[in-house]
């Protein structure tokens, strides 16, 4: 049965990919069937190492689905992945799986370079073992599909111009750094050995199925257990937002008809300030879920800025849209609602998440 290979498909974006693409959203599938020429009826072989950011919960509904196979491994397991390679034959990867939050990667940052860096090496060279072994017809038709984020651009003034796809690289965190070199190594796998690679720069994503330490699932968290909303710095730092469905879309669209070499920016076009983010998220609460009194936006702390805190992301996503025929679906109003909404509807997924690592991070970060 033709697959594909996912790494990181327990985690936020990985899980809401998985379950999409099972799922044969119609206009993504009816091009990837022109483009393979018959009807593609992909399994998905989900790799994740679950870590504390993945989640088997969150693709329980596929527990009974004969075309999903979760594997545990980790991505740096050469073994692994060379036995995963050899005996389900994939016709591509997409690879998910990393450290992605930035405040964990300033207080410890091996694993990301472990992970982000070391694991993607290891990969690529069991990707490249047996893609080269495949017959020269599969060859050309395989892909390697490796996301990443805006984050290696840098930091933008209030009147730059956004990240293009031949903006220089700058990354500023440990984090983006880690995936800079990542996308390094993606890029010289191709150059050198002909790999047939494809790069996702995205924007911040929001969405179901996202770990409370981000931004967004982090206020409606902690909104919603009447804590205080911890608002880095002045909060005038801007993030571009891009609900996680429509990036699953882009990757699909990418994967069918992206041109092999090529980088491809994904972003909302919907830059936004923390401080306003999070007065939508509480005036949205309050109409959905009111307090006994006064509003969500009571409960908002300025607290000391991350080290570091890179101030404006924006992207040019007008290649892909070019290129693809890609746009985003959702406005941030109708994509917080779906969010929100999500959240206050799978209480026993919030509760589980909230438990052991989740506590242990709000210790070591908000405590003081
Ligand atoms: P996440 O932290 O929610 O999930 C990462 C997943 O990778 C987890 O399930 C984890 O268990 C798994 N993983 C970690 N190390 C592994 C290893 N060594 N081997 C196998 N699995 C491992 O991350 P996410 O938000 O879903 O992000 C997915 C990808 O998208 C990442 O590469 C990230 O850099 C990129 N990205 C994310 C955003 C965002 O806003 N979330 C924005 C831009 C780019
Ligand atoms: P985050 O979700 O961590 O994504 P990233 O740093 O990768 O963009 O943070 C989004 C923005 O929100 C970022 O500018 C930092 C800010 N932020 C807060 O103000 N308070 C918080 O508790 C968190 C987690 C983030």
């Amino acid at each position: 049965m033709p697959c594909i290979l996912v790494t990181g498909g327990a985690g936020f974006i990985g899980a809401n990919f998985v379950l999409d693409w099972l799922g044969r959203p119609d206009a993504a599938w009816d091009a990837l069937d022109a483009a393979v020429g018959s009807p593609v009826t992909d399994h998905v072989i989900n790799i994740d190492k679950l870590t504390y950011a993945g989640n088997r919960l969150s693709l329980d509904a596929l527990d009974d689905d004969p075309r999903h196979r979760f594997v545990r491994a980790d991505i740096g397991d050469r073994a692994a992945m060379d036995h995963l390679f050899e005996r389900h034959q994939p016709r591509a990867v997409v690879h998910f799986a990393a450290e992605s939050h930035v405040d964990r990667s300033i207080h410890g940052p091996a694993a990301f370079i472990d992970t982000n860096i070391g694991g993607t090496f290891t990969l690529l060279e069991a990707t490249r073992a047996y893609w080269q072994a495949l017959p020269i017809p599969d060859r050309a038709a395989f892909r390697f599909l490796h996301i990443s984020t805006d984050e290696v651009y840098g930091s933008l003034g209030p009147t730059d111009a956004p990240f293009a796809e031949t903006t220089a690289y700058a990354p500023n965190s440990p984090y983006s750094a880690s995936k800079a070199a990542s996308d390094h190594l993606v890029r010289a796998w191709h150059h050198t050995y002909g790999l047939p690679v494809l790069t996702t720069n995205c924007s911040n994503n929001y969405g179901p199925y996202q770990f409370p330490e981000k931004l967004i699932p982090l206020m409606i968290a902690r909104a919603l257990a009447g804590e205080p909303l911890p608002v880095y710095g002045d909060g005038q730092n801007v993030r571009d937002w891009l609900y996680v469905g429509d990036h699953c879309a882009a990757i699909r669209a990418v994967l069918a008809r992206g041109r092999v070499g090529e980088t491809y920016n994904v972003g909302g076009w919907n830059e936004k300030t923390n401080i306003d983010v999070v007065h939508t998220l509480c005036d949205s609460l309050d109409a959905l879920r009111p307090r006994a009194t006064g509003s969500y936006r009571q409960q908002i702390q300025y607290v000391k800025d991350r080290p570091g805190h890179d101030r404006r992301y924006a992207i040019d996503a007008r290649k892909i849209e070019r290129e693809l025929g890609w746009r985003p679906a959702e406005t941030f109003e109708t994509g917080l609602r779906k969010t929100i909404a999500w959240y206050l509807d799978h209480p026993l997924w919030v509760r589980d998440v909230m438990s052991g690592a989740y506590r242990h991070w709000m210790g070591l970060q908000y405590a003081a």
